[in-house]
């Protein structure tokens, strides 16, 4: 795609207002909003509102008066209509990792130790299978992690626990069907937990209509609520008051403020609260999720998802044209396909690429994706339509063919690696 047509897209694009609900640096292509979301233009003075109105003056009152205490509800019912979820049933607090240990735990307790196994792919995130690993270890089961999503129906059983994934594959951005795989676990007898870290703001997701068991995600990815922002958490109404999470804080108690010596949990999704809510990291949730509202004025996740396939394919098609080693990792029916592109580079020979170089060298010519090692290597791009349009792919595919065509990758400054890849 020519900048030209691209250029022309983007001054039809219904969405392209929202862009300017965000600040990103001049002369950046920002593809990494799988990652690190951006950062939305209010956010700034709405913390510091927080730190220096709520905090600074109105001191602990504040718990009450600006509503502190309410955040993790609050925020979970301003999410619950992109996950397919109602107000009440879902609840913002610690990181998507912690969410996970709860929710695997509550699931394995409510196979009341009849089944013990985990089912999950080997290529999930690596939190999701290494909490897993714990989970299974304090309930004395296993977790089978398969090869390929079709090895996945075989192994639902009758010993078959939990069904647990991710509906958009961090690295190959492949999505799953989740009402499908649903159905298959609860035909075997077992429970499906999902992970949105990948979805939610991002693809079209039913909770409540794929009859999922368990749900949680990440805030700081396509949900823009900044670096380590709280995650969420969503459990399936017919589960409620069956079984203690394992984290028993005194904020998912019944009576918090009783201060009784004996745990009572919450009814509903409180009770996967823990402790005390990260008050300034929800404030950047809460204004992040404005921008999803001003979203939901210009069509909403319809608008969101032709958008974030339509960019996917073009920079897929840009790719396939400019890069003639590359080999696309990800879907290009669009029923499988999340909102990023990941492709390996020749890895042989003469004609051998390093793709973390390539990716680096991208990094300063202002083009910002990253870069996943393993088997094979990817250079990944997340495509946000919020703030995403048509020029950015354009402008990425044709630095990357000039990095390629220029082999200007192949220099110390990119080859040496950084800890965050
Ligand atoms: C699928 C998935 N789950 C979880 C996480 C991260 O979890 P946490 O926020 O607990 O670090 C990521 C991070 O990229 C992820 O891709």
């Amino acid at each position: 795609m020519n900048i030209e047509d691209a250029k022309r897209l983007d001054a039809a694009d219904p969405l392209r207002s929202l862009r300017d609900l965000f600040t990103l640096p001049e002369g950046i292509t920002y593809l990494d909003g799988n990652s690190l979301g951006a950062l939305p233009r209010a956010t700034p003075e709405r913390i510091q509102r927080a730190v220096e109105q709520e905090w600074g003056q109105g001191l602990i009152k504040s718990w009450n008066t600006a509503g502190w205490i309410d955040l993790p509800r609050r925020l979970g019912d301003r999410l619950a209509p992109w996950l397919g979820a109602r107000p009440g049933e879902v609840l913002v607090a610690d990181s998507t990792s912690v969410n996970l240990y709860k929710v695997l735990h509550a699931a394995l307790q409510l196979q009341q130790g009849k089944r013990k196994i985990v089912v999950s792919e080997r290529s999930n995130f690596p939190t999701d299978n290494y909490i897993a690993q714990s989970v299974v270890r304090a309930h004395g089961g296993e977790l089978i992690l398969t090869e390929s999503p079709e090895d996945i129906p075989p192994l639902l059983d009758e010993r078959c626990a939990v069904l647990m994934l991710t509906h958009v594959n961090y690295r190959s951005g492949r999505m799953h069907d989740m009402a499908l795989l649903t159905r298959w676990a609860h035909q075997a007898g077992a429970l499906a937990v999902w992970d949105l870290a990948h979805s939610a703001g991002i693809v079209p997701i039913d909770l409540l209509g794929s009859a999922a068991d368990f749900a949680v995600g990440c805030g700081y990815k396509y949900l823009n609520g900044g670096p380590g922002a709280p995650a969420f958490v969503w459990m399936h109404p017919r589960h409620e008051g069956q079984v203690w999470q394992p984290l028993t804080g005194w904020l998912g108690h019944a009576n918090p403020f009783d201060f009784d010596s004996e745990y009572q949990p919450a009814p509903g999704i409180q009770q996967y609260q823990c402790g005390t809510p990260a008050v300034l990291a929800m404030t950047g949730l809460d204004t992040a999720l404005d921008v999803y509202d001003a979203a939901q004025k210009l069509g909403g996740m319809k608008a969101l998802r032709n958008k974030s396939l339509a960019l996917t394919e073009a920079f897929i098609g840009g790719v396939e044209a400019r890069v003639p080693g590359a080999v696309i990792a990800t879907p290009r029916d669009s029923a499988l396909r999340g909102s990023q592109v990941s492709f390996s580079l020749p890895k042989d020979g003469d004609d051998s690429i390093d793709g973390y170089a390539v990716m680096q060298a991208l990094i300063h010519h202002g083009v910002i994706g990253d870069f996943r090692a393993g088997d094979p290597e990817l250079l990944r791009f997340g495509f946000a339509p919020l703030y995403n349009g048509f020029a950015d792919v354009s402008r990425a595919v044709s630095v990357l063919g000039e990095i390629l065509d220029s082999r200007s990758w192949d220099a110390p400054q990119f080859t040496s690696r950084s800890k965050v890849t």
